[in-house]
């Protein structure tokens, strides 16, 4: 159970349209608590050591090593501890913008295809529904 642990510390670094970046502090015996994230998301440790990773299926130990980056999926609820003598650290970088498509476009374009995804998506559950 993980009622006693310490929460990690989360400090946003940068938040814009594109990106968010947040540095992650654990203290010994620290977890982020169970989340799960919006947005794909890469995570540079800063930190050598051993991270205790749960999800809703699985447990196990990652060995991180500083410096060298990893890269995961939005959506899977996880938990983060850390089983170091040693503080941990990594900066996790969340991509807020799905498609290589939508780096080139301008705000207006990105809000009218939301705009068109959204409509079509309405008309097609309404059509479900009745
Ligand atoms: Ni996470």
């Amino acid at each position: 159970m993980s009622e006693s642990r310490k929460p990690a510390k989360p400090t946003i670094q940068l938040e814009n349209d594109r990106v968010i970046v947040t540095e992650w502090r654990f203290a010994p015996g620290a977890e982020t608590t169970w989340h799960q994230h919006d947005y794909d998301y890469v995570d540079v440790p800063q930190t050598t050591g051993k991270l205790h990773i749960q999800t809703e299926t699985e447990k196990f130990d990652a060995e991180l090593v500083s410096g060298v980056s990893y890269a995961r999926t939005k959506g899977v609820k996880h938990n983060v501890v850390n089983q170091n003598d040693h503080e941990f650290v990594f900066v996790e970088i969340e991509l807020k913008l799905i498609s290589n498509k939508h780096f080139t476009q301008g705000r207006w374009t990105q809000l009218s295809i939301k705009v068109r995804f959204l409509t079509k998506l309405i008309k097609y559950l309404v059509k479900k529904l009745h």
